[in-house]
This record gives C-alpha cells, structure tokens and sequence, in this order.
C-alpha cells in the first residue's frame, strides 16, 4: 500500500517535472543542402526531438525543443554531420514560467477593468472564451447566434458562433473559419475572436463582410488540448483522447478522411502527428467534417487558422499536384498577403502546402475543398512569438490586428469573386 501510494507520488512527480521544460533547449539548424535536409528528416522521426517546424526548403531553419536527457546525444549527431545549428533558448522552462505568471496578471486585470470575458492583453481560457460567445449572443440577438453542436473527448462544450447582419435572410452564403485545432498555437483563437469581435463589435465598420455571406466561426476546436496546454503541457499539439495505454491524443489536422494517412503522418500513437487509430477517430474532427458538410453548396471560403511561419496554404496537402482551380485559390490567398504586407510590412509565403511547406494528407484544408467542395480553402499560418507557439501578452493585440487586415482581404476577395 505504502508502496504503491509511493510509486504514485514517483510517477506524478516525473510527469510533473516533464511538463516543467525545465533546461529544454531550442534549437535552430540549417540544412544547406539535399543530405542535410535528409538528415533533418531523419532526426524528425525520432520521437524525443520535438520539431516545432518540419525540414522545409534549404537554408530555412527548423526548430527543435529537446530535453536534457537527450542534448549531449543531439549535439554528437548535429556535430557528426556537420550541420550548421544555434541554440536560441536554453532553459524553455525558465521563459514559459514568466510568460504564465505575466499572462496570468494580464488575465486578471482584464477580467477587474473589462466589460467582456476575453481581452486582446492576454490568452484566456476555454471557459472564458465560451462565456465570450454567450455574451455577444445576449448583447447582440438580431445578428448573433451561437449553438452548442457538440463536445470535446473530455465533454467540453464546442461552441459555434453564426453572425449575420441581422437583415433576417437565410441561406446566404458562407464563410467557415476555425482555430485551435493544434493545442499549442494560442495566438489562432485569439484571432479567431478578434475576427468575432470586429464582425459583431464594430459591425458599423464591417457590415460589407456581412451583407450577402453569414460568417460561421468555431474558435476553438480542440478544447481539451488547448486547457490542457494552460495547465499542464504547454508544447502539447494533439487532442487529448488516449489511444494506447501510454499515449494520448491524435493530430486532428492530420484525421480527415481525404487520402488520409496517405503522406506526412505517422502510424505511430506517441507521435505529434498521429493521424489516428481511423480516419475521423476523434469527436472533435467529425463535428468540423459534419459542419462543412452541412454547408456544402453555400460554404464559399474556408480558412483555417493556425501557428507559426506566415504562410497561407492551400490545397493539395496530400500531393504536389494543384487542382484546377488553384488560380482563383491562390489570388485569394495573395490578396490577403498583400494587405498585410502594406499595413505592417510582414510577409507571407503563399502557395500549395505540399509546394511550400510539406506534403501532410489528412487536414481539414483538403477536406473542406475536396469533399464539403468550399471553392476557396485557406490555412493561415500566424507569426511565431518567442519561441515559436508562445508570442508575449503583449504581442497578443498587434498580431491579432495585423492578421485581420489579412483576412478581411481574403473575405473581400471571396465576396466579389463568387
Ligand atoms: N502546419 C500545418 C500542419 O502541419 C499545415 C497544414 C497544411 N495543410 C495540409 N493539408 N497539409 O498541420
Ligand atoms: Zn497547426
């Protein structure tokens, strides 16, 4: 008894100290050629490296966390090889710790002087940003309605909000947008509610968005591993549903049924990518594939909002081929790249994920394309802050309003398009 209530403590203790990033280390390496990028590759299959960023094109740096039991052994091999790399933090657990407790009075102070559950001074939580959607949909009744279609794995409630200009029409056209599908990148729901907040707050300025298309938003559609990353595991990507007794959790972007499992997933249960035990496996992605096919036909643009790399992709995931119809998906795209990059100067890549970042089948991207047949299918990939998925507070308000220049583009794009 003794015993066993020892080995508990043990075991909570070592995960504790896991979650911790005590002396976790980040590194940035170039791969400046073929060989290299191939032991890149390589290295990203071992599962201890934590690649924040696949091996791209050359001379572009991936980032990798790596924890103490691993960097002598990781050093050997980048020094064996000769690849070019830096150490940009050293102990990731000493930065996470500040962040949170900066975050953490953000988050009170916003909730003392705020009139609202949510702030753009600080990363909330689930809860707050559900009692958010409640809000608007009290406050603004005529042009707000928010439903509840469904839970996460461990029974949260994923709320859906629909935003019309209150004109009373149905069946207009739609712009489907979600965040959050990966726990980590925090600073996609914090945009998917400043989009929420302009359509619904300061609609005087953005009823044109709203005359002949309703905007439908999910913020957060991984709710599980988005509270789990605040309390626990602040690098956790995946969903939180066990699959075998020792690893949790699936790659929701990598569990849609379209060529799924096909390319740049693993089989594997303990891996980041995980494509999961079948396709749509996780309660999570079969509400999103039931939504988008519930708009099939009126679904016009759907984008998908993720972190980091300032990339706007589009399909095919699956394969470097473009379907026909790339044209009128990429000027979309570069319309929204342009805009931000008159208003503030930072640039996005633009192209085909296969094309411009690398071939991953299963996301959401290709199945609202191919399948819910959403003629424009955008993933918006966000800036990096700090280390990558952990921009500051302060960050929060300047990157969620330079992205909804990007976005507003896009929206204005579709609408005199289609
Ligand atoms: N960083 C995203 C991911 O790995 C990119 C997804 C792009 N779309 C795709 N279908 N591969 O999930
Ligand atoms: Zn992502």
């Amino acid at each position: 008894m003794l015993l066993k209530a020892f080995s508990l403590l043990l075991l909570c203790s070592v995960a504790l100290a896991a979650d911790s990033y005590d002396g976790y280390k980040i590194y940035d390496i170039i791969a400046s050629n073929a060989f290299e990028k191939q032991i890149l590759l390589r290295l990203s299959n071992n599962m201890d490296y934590d690649f924040f960023d696949m091996p791209r094109a050359f001379d572009a740096a991936s980032r990798v966390m790596v924890q103490p039991k691993d960097q002598a052994e990781f050093e050997l091999l980048l020094q064996k090889f000769n690849l070019e790399y830096a150490v940009i933090n050293d102990n990731l657990g000493d930065s996470l710790r500040q962040e949170q407790l900066e975050n953490q009075s953000q988050r009170l102070l916003s909730q003392r002087s705020a009139s609202r559950s949510i702030s753009f001074t600080a990363f909330h939580r689930h809860a707050e940003i559900n009692a958010y959607l409640d809000e608007l949909a009290k406050a603004y009744p005529s042009r707000v309605t928010v439903t509840t279609p469904g839970q996460s794995y461990e029974n949260r409630d994923l709320k859906l909000i629909t935003i019309t200009n209150g004109d009373g029409k149905t069946g207009k056209k739609v712009i489907f947008l979600d965040a959050g599908i990966h726990a980590r990148e925090w600073i996609a729901p914090a945009e998917a509610l400043y989009v929420i907040y302009q359509l619904v707050e300061n609609f005087a300025a953005n009823s044109a968005l709203l005359k002949d298309y309703d905007w439908v938003i999910l913020p957060v559609v991984n709710p599980d591993g988005y509270e789990y990353t605040h309390t626990s595991t602040r690098m956790w990507r995946k969903t939180r549903k066990p699959v075998s007794s020792s690893c949790y959790g699936t790659d929701a972007n990598r569990n849609f049924d379209y060529h799924w499992g096909e390319v740049g997933a693993s089989s594997y249960s303990c891996a980041d990518t995980f494509k999961g035990e079948t396709a749509f496996s996780e309660p999570e992605t079969q509400l999103v594939r039931d939504l988008l096919l519930g708009y099939k036909g009126r679904g016009k643009f759907y984008l998908t909002l993720h972190s980091y790399g300032n990339y706007l992709l589009y399909p095919y995931g699956w394969t470097s081929a473009l379907p026909t119809t790339w044209r009128d998906i990429d000027a979309v795209a570069q319309a929204g790249a342009d805009a931000i990059k008159s208003g503030t100067g930072t640039k996005y890549t633009v192209g085909s994920s296969t094309n411009v970042l690398y071939a991953a089948a299963g996301g959401s991207d290709d199945y609202a394309f191919a399948v819910a047949e959403f003629p424009i299918s955008i993933t918006m990939e966000l800036p990096a802050g700090g280390t990558g998925f952990d921009p500051t507070t302060a960050q929060i308000l300047p990157y969620v309003s330079e992205t909804w220049l990007g976005i507003k583009a896009m929206a204005q794009k579709v609408i005199e398009e289609f």
